[in-house]
């Protein structure tokens, strides 16, 4: 091959490198059109060609991304409450103007969406760019072709939710980043760089580095890679100090072809990524022609090793660790579908603080930066790809586009992941109606590892002889979700041929439960023994209720600790999420009236009369759809974090109907013993027997005043916790979570608003309306009580407490100084205010 060197262009060479990926989340118009059939606000007809420059969107509204156009609601009964009783089935446009300079004659253009719900389709200047179903895969489109340079461009992006269903709120529109990517005619493939470390020893790790390079020139060319590797600090920045550096590879790249360039950098004494401490290097690979830089990427990595023995559980770095993980949907609450790195953030700081160390992106590819923020704080993660294959839950969900795009969906999702450390195992698929063939399931493991061999395939299963029948050989982990009262445990480890497959509970518990609400009597099991009674859609929160399907955290922990070698468990769900409000779901699952389902419900309720369920947001977090906690925080922090000295009690102490009725009381402790006093007095010492991970006082008989819990470990006492009878609400009080907030347009403030007493406690039932105003340059983004049957706008600057409680999501006008405050007002309780400092 004759090899020619050109000069691909003098712009390009004068500089370090080319290329530039900028935010394209500004000023984007919008408009939205509806089916009649699904949506009871609109029924405007979507209008032909609306992505013909010449059309006129000066009317559509303009606003920036990320955004959900389903979350400013109205709610409606006419609705699936499945999904979240909001509008987000319909026709979206999204159109933005935009130049691109003369400096940038000669490159490549491309635009990368992290997501957009949902069959996305692009058109840039009246032609069509291409198209992506799926609205949680991120995908990259070439706009080169049809760019203007130094004119206008117009790009219009159409969505289509009318065409999707799903089984939770899956939001709608453009609700991820969006980036706009230039680079020279030779760079390296999206996500083309792939790290991994074959050897870690304590004074040596070898990083091996592909990186793929793509030449859109139509000559032969010498091509060279080199790699500088770096340290970060926790906070992500670059330390200056050179860790490693390869040598320079060249190869003779034919014309318009890709190449992959694959060397090994050894680095000296390699730092471990773990949970406590996330270590993250990063390497720099540059792509040179005739000594001239045509690309530079930086990929953040780390060094840590992954072990899932098939009997002795998993190990992290050669240590057993125990998954203590959580399964997520992707909505933020009342923040929607509209992703906040924040708003993400806040999420995990949460989980973390009740020792939780893993997150199941149930059922679908993340948002890029939750990835990231794992890494950084330190969680693993189960990235999963779908809730459906070829057969479908729905009638529109991904079993329409399941055999044309579920290679590219897969490929795309273990391509932009594969570097980060906080992955895992790679989740092929939820509950699958396909577990009855391996085959399918083998050939979606295949093209995992066309990306990716150095992590685990998995799939959460629930159908009865998935782990024994064949289905689970096609698998490197079994998942099972739920179903310990059927002991898939022993079946699956009973099973010769299982020898060397390990399994992890990959969803566990889906106990349901309403903050701060507590039903009597109190009966462990079944959810339909729990069901409070006319007219109340809320859930007992003793922590005891559950569907048929699924268990108590205690029940989980009694299986996870016969059977040591099960890897731990994602818990469903961390948060509350819109959709889903078992038992007060809509019957539209396909699943047996008699089983479950509203219908059978409100028989139970004998409230038939009734036609609709006000519920549209889950009762299966550990926290509500606002992110407080609720009494299972506590539940799970007592197994998680067992160093951490705690007790907890339940439930409130504000009961003037129930004045000598018997009122249990539950202590959550990590402690293994503890002594309860009402007014003084012992109610007697308990201590936790074999499987038993909470202590209880059934025959409490209630008077007023004061709870108290003492808690010993080992004979010591370890911790304490008080809960009493408060006097009548008289004041408010506003707790920011941070104080301070930058003015850049996306950082949020959380503010908890608690109605309290005199004496500061927290008034139980109380559900006084909030009145949320600002002083200063901040702005109201979103309020929320965590009330699962509130419909109250997400957006109102009035909110109904929900058991002394309300979220207020605030945050400063763009590029704002100084400083704004937030006040809460209700009629005959002493007001509240959180004055946040805005920093650069
Ligand atoms: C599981 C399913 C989840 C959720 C959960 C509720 O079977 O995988 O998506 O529906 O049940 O308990």
């Amino acid at each position: 091959m004759i090899v020619i060197s050109i000069c691909i262009s003098n712009a390009l060479m004068a500089q370090e490198s080319p290329r530039v990926r900028e935010s394209f989340d500004l000023g984007w118009k919008f408009v939205k059109f509806f089916n009649a059939s699904n949506e009871a606000v609109t029924t405007d007809k979507e209008p032909e060609n609306l992505q013909l420059p010449s059309v006129n969107d000066n009317t559509w509204r303009t606003l920036d991304l990320p955004h959900d156009w389903a979350i400013e609601g109205p709610f409606s009964d006419a609705l699936e409450n499945n999904t979240g009783l909001l509008p987000w089935k319909g026709i979206g446009w999204y159109r933005k103007h935009f130049t691109i300079s003369e400096n940038d004659k000669g490159k490549r253009i491309y635009i990368d969406f992290d997501g957009a719900m949902a069959n996305a389709k692009v058109w840039l200047n009246g032609k069509y760019v291409g198209e992506w179903p799926y609205g949680y895969t991120s995908f990259r489109l070439d706009l080169t072709p049809y760019v203007i340079i130094g004119k206008e461009n117009i790009i219009a992006v159409r969505l289509d939710t009318k065409n999707w269903d799903s089984r939770w709120y899956p939001g709608a529109g453009i609700y991820r980043n969006v980036w706009l990517v230039k680079t020279s005619q030779l760079h390296i493939s999206q996500n083309g760089v792939f790290c991994t470390t074959p050897e870690i020893k304590k004074e040596r790790g070898i990083l091996s580095v592909e990186a793929e390079v793509e030449s859109h020139i139509d000559l032969p060319l010498s091509v060279s890679v080199k790699a500088s590797v770096y340290k970060l600090d926790s906070k992500g920045n670059t330390l200056p100090q050179l860790v490693a550096e390869s040598s320079v590879l060249t190869a003779s790249m034919p014309a318009s072809k890709t190449h992959i360039f694959r060397f090994d950098i050894p680095v000296k004494d390699p730092v471990l990524w773990d949970l406590d401490n996330p270590e993250m290097y990063k390497v720099a690979v540059t792509v040179l022609n005739e000594n001239s830089v045509t690309d530079r990427i930086e990929t953040n990595f780390g060094f840590r090793t992954l072990n899932f023995t098939p009997r002795d559980g998993f190990f992290l770095n050669g240590k057993r660790v125990q998954i203590n993980g959580v399964c997520n949907h992707h909505d933020l609450g009342a923040l929607g579908a509209a992703f906040n790195t924040r708003a993400a953030e806040r999420q995990l700081e949460i989980l973390k603080s009740m020792g939780c160390n893993a997150i199941r992106t149930s059922h679908n590819p993340p948002a890029p930066e939750l990835v990231e923020l794992c890494d950084k704080m330190g969680f693993m993660m189960e990235v999963e790809a779908f809730d459906t294959w070829r057969i479908g839950k729905k009638t529109q969900d991904y079993n329409l586009v399941f055999d044309a795009w579920h290679e590219e969906d897969l490929k795309a999702m273990v391509r932009r992941d594969r570097n980060h450390p906080s992955v895992i195992m790679w989740s092929i698929g939820n509950e699958v109606p396909d577990q009855q063939n391996p085959y399918l399931a083998l050939d979606l493991n295949r093209i995992v590892k066309t990306e990716d061999n150095t992590r685990p395939v998995t799939s959460g299963c629930d159908h009865p002889n998935s782990g024994t029948d064949g289905f689970q050989k096609s698998l490197d982990v079994f998942g099972i979700n739920y179903h310990v009262y059927r002991n898939e445990y022993e079946k699956f480890f009973a099973l010769k041929d299982n020898a060397n497959l390990g399994i992890h509970s990959s969803e566990s518990a889906s106990t349901v439960s309403s903050r701060g609400e507590y039903f009597f009597p109190v009966k462990l099991g079944n959810l339909y023994n729990n069901i409070p009674g006319k007219g109340i859609f809320q859930i007992t929160s003793y922590d005891v209720a559950y569907p048929l399907w699924a268990s108590t955290a205690d029940q989980q922990w009694t299986m996870l600790d016969k059977y040591p070698a099960v890897y731990g468990e994602f818990v469903w769900t961390g948060f509350d999420y819109l959709g889903e409000p078992t038992p007060y779901d809509g019957d539209t699952t396909g699943l047996k009236p008699n089983q479950w389902g509203y219908k059978e419900i409100l028989k139970m309720l004998e409230i038939e009369g009734v036609k609709e369920v006000p519920s549209r947001s889950s009762y299966f977090g550990i926290m509500d759809l606002a992110g407080f906690k609720k009494d299972r925080y506590f539940l799970y922090q007592s197994r998680w974090r067992p160093e951490l000295p705690m007790a907890h009690i339940l439930p409130h102490w504000n009961w003037p109907e129930r004045k000598g009725l018997v009122t249990p009381v539950h202590v959550y402790t990590s402690g293994d013993e503890a002594e309860l006093f009402l007014n003084g007095k012992s109610l007697g010492k308990k201590k936790k027997g074999e499987f038993e991970y909470r202590l209880k006082w059934d025959d409490v008989v209630y008077q007023p005043g004061e709870l108290k819990v003492i808690a010993y470990k080992n004979g010591v006492k370890w911790a304490e916790d008080v809960m009493r009878t408060t006097d009548k609400a008289s004041q408010l009080s506003a707790t920011a979570d941070r104080a301070s907030v930058r003015a850049d347009g996306t950082d949020l403030i959380f503010i908890t608003v608690r109605i309290e007493d005199k004496n500061k406690l927290l008034v139980p039932k109380s559900s006084n309306q909030l009145n949320f105003s600002i002083e200063g340059p901040g702005k109201i983004i979103a309020t929320d009580s965590g009330d699962a049957t509130s419909h109250e706008l997400f957006q109102a600057k009035t909110k109904k407490a929900y058991n002394g409680m309300c979220l207020v999501i605030v945050a400063a006008e763009k590029g704002a100084t100084r400083s704004f405050t937030v006040k809460v007002e209700s009629k005959g309780l002493k007001t509240a205010a959180a004055k946040i400092d805005i920093v650069e």
